[in-house]
């Protein structure tokens, strides 16, 4: 199959979360089975510097000032497109705001403006010479991707993915005016959205298949609580509609052979392995290196999603107990702030970095003997699997791709057994502090907290088993297409 991989973030050339790891990785897999696959993304100035073998191609056909620039994505041979259209992307700060995490004003124009540029590749108006069979767009900056190709009488199939349904794109009618589309999208069967529009449901609506990136999480999709106002439309489209586990680039995240790791290790060495990265982590971070003293990491977004409340709370409890917490993240000011005040409140327990850093997620993985998502919702989650690569117990809400990748101690009493992790029911801190202290005992009985470390670094959450759900999407997405193509 030739097909084509649209997204805002593509690691190592974009990242801001997940969405990035999965564009890359999963593309990989489906090379590796032998599909044909392009990733294209807009061309950030760092995505730009980072490209491999860049080359000029040629203009965008409609879209003044935009070209296509060629390469490939390092450590990979997958070919990437990059839409350098100036004008839009040509900025400092993130791939959504600025350096502050404030929203571009413009991003309706910018991510309709790459939507152009990938119909242009897509129906091969671009000078590529080649065209993709399928077309694979991923969250709402991707959305009018599907709509404007409807409109086409010759065109690719295409397929949405929800990496999370609470961003959506919205914008007001006069960004819809500005955009210049059609008049019939303005409806409550298209575009329209509660007085304004939204570029995630033109995904939903136009999409021949649609697909979530776990289980559990499609199912919470088709309900009131957790559909964000889109749960009535998944519904209707229920039938096109599945969840698929993302899986993790097995070989970025190994930490047998993770360059990030002074001391690498396995699931035989995880003993000495995981002291001596402990260690190293307390004293990069200029903790008491305290060996018998457990160690919680968090590594993520520091958004209201990720339950960063409930970790705060629960800190402020135990502010006396001997534990020590390792958090990294970026995101909310209010949230930063009120790290960096517990962490120097707290310094012999309590270390914080803020900002993003590749190398010290790594690090913090391998160090860390507990490892906490207490998100209130997470549509997948890829730390969790990271974390039991790397034999730190994930300490999890029993929500979308948490509740589908991490067992709990209970439900498989005997640590020797299944148990991966800690999973707790209600996302509130009381629940978090009691999953914890379960983990506590277990982690005083080194016979058991091995059994459990080695069998969470046993899991397989390699991509070859959800690369080919995806292939079966796909085909039926083809299949779907009446047009002929
Ligand atoms: P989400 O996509 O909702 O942010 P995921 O768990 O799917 O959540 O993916 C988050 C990814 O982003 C992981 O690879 C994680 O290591 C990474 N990440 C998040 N925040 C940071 C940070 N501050 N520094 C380095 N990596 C980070
Ligand atoms: C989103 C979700 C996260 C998921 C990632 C990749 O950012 O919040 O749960 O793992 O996308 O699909």
């Amino acid at each position: 199959m030739r097909l084509l991989f649209a997204s805002s973030e593509v690691f190592p050339l974009a990242k801001t979360g997940g969405l990035a790891d999965v564009s890359a990785s999963l593309p990989r897999a489906l090379a590796a089975l032998g599909h044909e696959v392009r990733i294209a993304l807009p061309a950030y100035p760092a995505a730009r510097a980072a490209l491999v073998e860049s080359r000029k191609l040629g203009p965008v056909p409609g879209l003044s000032g935009a070209t296509l620039v060629g390469g490939r994505l390092p450590g990979t041979e997958l070919p990437v497109v990059l839409v350098d259209a100036p004008a839009l992307f040509e900025r400092p700060g993130g791939p959504y705001g600025d350096a502050s995490g404030r929203d571009w004003p413009d991003n309706a124009r910018r991510f309709h403006g790459f939507a152009r540029a990938l119909c242009a590749i897509a129906l091969d108006r671009a000078g590529l010479g080649w065209r993709p069979e399928l077309v694979h767009c991923n969250d709402w900056q991707t959305g009018l991707v599907p709509a404007l190709l409807s409109r086409e009488a010759v065109r690719p199939a295409t397929v949405f993915t929800i990496h999370n349904q609470a961003y959506q794109g919205l914008f007001d009618r006069a960004q819809f005016d500005a955009l210049g589309l059609p008049d019939d999208w303005w409806a409550p069967d298209a575009l329209e959205f509660y007085g304004g529009f939204s570029f995630l449901k033109a995904g939903l609506v136009f999409a021949d298949q649609l697909t979530t990136v776990s289980p559990t999480y499609a199912r919470q999709l088709l309900e009131l609580e957790h559909g964000c106002r889109l749960d009535g439309l998944l519904r209707h489209r229920r039938a096109d509609f599945s969840g698929i586990l993302n899986g993790i680039d097995a070989e970025v995240w190994n930490p047998a052979a993770d360059p990030h790791l002074a001391s690498p290790y396995d699931r035989a060495t995880v003993d000495a392995g995981k002291r001596a990265n402990k260690a190293a982590l307390q004293r990069e971070l200029g903790l008491p290196e305290a060996d018998k003293v457990p160690l919680l990491g968090l590594v993520g977004r520091l958004v209201e999603q990720k339950g960063i409340d409930l970790v705060v709370e629960v800190i402020e409890a135990w502010r006396d107990r001997p534990l020590q917490w390792v958090l990294l993240g970026g995101g909310e000011a209010a949230w930063e702030r009120r790290l960096r005040a517990l962490a120097a409140a707290c310094p012999e327990r309590v270390a914080v970095r803020i900002g993003y850093d590749e190398g010290l997620a790594h690090r913090i993985e391998a160090g860390a003997d507990f490892f906490l998502m207490p998100s209130r919702f997470e549509p997948c989650g890829l730390n969790q699997m990271y974390s039991q690569r790397y034999g730190a117990i994930p300490v999890v809400h029993r929500t979308g791709g948490l509740a589908d990748t991490v067992v709990d101690i209970f439900a498989r009493p005997d640590p020797g057994s299944a148990a991966t992790g800690l999973v707790f029911d209600e996302p509130t801190a009381v629940a978090l502090a009691q999953a914890l202290e379960r983990g506590f005992s277990l982690y005083r009985n080194p016979a058991a907290w091995l059994a459990l470390r080695r069998n969470a670094m046993a899991g397989d959450f390699s991509w070859r088993r959800s690369a080919e759900q995806y292939l079966g999407v796909y085909r039926r997405a083809l299949a779907a297409g009446a047009d002929p193509r």
